[in-house]
């Protein structure tokens, strides 16, 4: 069997707190012969600029990029309020978005049928939902040149922002998205508004290329992005892989996530390209929630989003998309016998701690095969 390496990030608040349970399930999966990991870890954030004043060490970053997958927890809190810009807590994380150039953002909305109630659609809406948001992450408004706030002298200022793709950058996101479309249910929408914008007309024209070119067994269909966003919480269910840009991604998936219920649910995935030579790909996997400083030190993090992180790692980074599923299931069997951390709000349900969903999932694990 393959050793996979594995880089633990945890970082601060909560961040420890819910990888501590990640690492009770890496250990089962070693244990049980299902994986072999070779597992290291470091600092990021808040606690790695404490030790070292930067927000990711140089030997952190080269562990990094040594690796075959990478898992984070969460960083920053109001303890680092005050460090300068340039080592604030969130620099680690975009110094390794950047460096490791992952411009992939895979976000799925996966309602798990015990939560369905909590989602504020009515649950025939989401029940069995499955949808994956494939946002592209390094280019786009974000990043574009120009972009700064010019005064004109006459009490006015002016505010710039620049959406720039280029073709490359269009090409490659596509790609990703049939990929993944062709493990699912083979459908993918993609996203822009060609009506209003020069840089939709170029995405709708790239995306319908690469399909025609090698993914015609790939369903396509376009929808402009504020159709779409009606459309998501009017029947999401029509929908398998979304691929839009940097800017709308972001706005939806946030919508996509609110259907499946708590932030405390959440993972996502950061893929770079996959080298030539290789065939590796740089990849890091992280919840979608922050540090939660109001409940960190308390152990009561809800670690689903972590775990389910973990299990996003299996199945992009390590092909072991059986074992994510099994864990997965194992999720859904907790929630189904009525047990919530305290973020998920459902009636009936009976509260418990990180450490306890976490042994809860373990004890799931051993049951489902
Ligand atoms: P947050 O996601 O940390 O918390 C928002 C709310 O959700 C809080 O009430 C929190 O208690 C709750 N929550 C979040 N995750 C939870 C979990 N696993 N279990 C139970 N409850 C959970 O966002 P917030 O409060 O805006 O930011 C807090 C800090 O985290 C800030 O320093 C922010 O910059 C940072 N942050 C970091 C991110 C990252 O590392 N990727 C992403 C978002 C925020
Ligand atoms: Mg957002």
């Amino acid at each position: 069997m393959a050793t996979h390496k594995l880089l633990l990030l945890p970082g601060d608040g909560i961040g420890p707190e819910v990888m501590a349970q990640v690492k009770r399930v890496v250990a089962w999966l070693d244990q049980e012969g299902l994986a072999s990991f070779a597992v290291e870890e470091d600092l990021v954030g808040g606690c790695a600029y404490d030790a070292h004043g930067a927000a990711i060490s140089e030997a952190a970053m080269a562990k990094a990029k040594a690796a075959d997958a990478i898992l984070l927890g969460a960083v920053g809190g109001p303890k680092w309020a005050n460090v300068p810009y340039e080592a604030r807590p969130e620099a680690g994380l975009l110094r390794l978005r950047k460096d490791l150039a992952l411009f992939a953002n895979l976000r799925p909305a996966l309602c798990y049928p015990a939560l369905a109630d909590a989602s504020s659609l009515k649950r025939e809406m989401v029940e069995g939902l499955d949808i994956l948001i494939v946002r592209e992450l390094t280019g786009g408004v974000y990043f574009g040149e120009p972009k700064t706030i010019l005064d004109l002298g006459n009490g006015q200022k002016r505010a710039i922002d620049t959406q720039v793709y280029d073709t490359y950058e269009i090409d490659r996101i596509a790609r990703v998205a049939f990929d993944l479309a062709r493990t699912r249910r083979n459908k993918v929408t993609s996203s822009e508004k060609h009506n209003v914008m020069r840089s939709g007309v170029l995405w709708k024209e790239v995306v319908t290329a690469v399909h025609a070119q090698d993914y015609g067994d790939v369903e396509l269909e376009h929808q402009l992005a504020d159709s779409l966003a009606m459309q998501l919480v009017r029947w999401p269910k029509q929908f398998d892989v979304i691929v839009t840009d940097n800017l709308f991604g972001d706005i939806l998936s946030d919508i996509a996530a609110m259907l499946t219920g708590s932030l405390g649910m959440l993972p996502s995935a950061s893929l770079g390209a996959v080298d030539a030579q290789t065939g590796r790909r740089a990849a890091l996997y992280e919840p979608v929630h922050g540090s939660a400083p109001d409940i960190a030190g308390r152990g009561i993090a809800n670690p689903i989003a972590m775990i389910g992180s973990l299990a996003m790692a299996l199945r992009y980074s390590f092909g072991m998309g059986a074992v994510a599923d099994r864990i997965e299931a194992a999720i859904a069997g907790v929630l189904a016998a009525g047990k919530r951390t305290s973020d998920i709000r459902t009636a009936g349900a009976s509260v418990i701690g990180t450490e306890e969903m976490g042994s809860a999932i373990l004890s799931e694990l051993g049951k489902v095969d």
